[in-house]
């Protein structure tokens, strides 16, 4: 699958984020190692501690599908700037996808690629 195949995808799912608070959609397209895709977007909560970005949401469907092995991320936003996966998402995806690539997407279908390794240097992961 292209990159811009994997970004469709998450630019689709981010049209079912439940995000009446923020009113910020996100959409995620996980890639497995075997090539499935699964999707995620951001559901928040009115205790708002309770919200699940975009991205853990696709990572604990893939997950809880007996899915564990990742190669690519992509994250879509309506903005003009490109949405980085927050702190948490970082170490969740770690968990299982130490070098996953991530591409972010602008709304102008622009993106970014990053090895998660640059975005979460030296971290605390299975091996410690
Ligand atoms: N959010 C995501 O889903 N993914 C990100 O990468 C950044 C933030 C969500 C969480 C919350 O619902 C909204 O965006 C605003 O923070």
């Amino acid at each position: 699958m292209t990159d811009r195949e994997l970004i469709n995808i998450a630019v689709e799912a981010s049209e079912k984020a439940y995000a009446p608070y923020s009113k910020f959609a996100v959409g995620a397209a996980l890639e497995c190692d075997d090539g499935t895709v699964f999707t995620g977007c951001n559901i928040e909560n009115a205790a708002y501690g309770c919200t699940n970005c975009a991205e853990r949401t696709a990572v604990f469907k893939a997950v809880s599908e007996g899915k564990r092995e990742f190669r690519r991320i992509a994250i879509f936003a309506d903005t003009e700037d490109y949405c980085m996966p927050c702190g948490t998402c970082r170490q969740v995806l770690n968990e299982f996808a130490p070098t996953i690539e991530v591409l972010s997407v602008r709304r102008d279908g622009r993106y970014v690629s990053y090895s998660l390794k640059e975005l979460l240097p030296k971290s605390f992961s299975l091996n410690d």
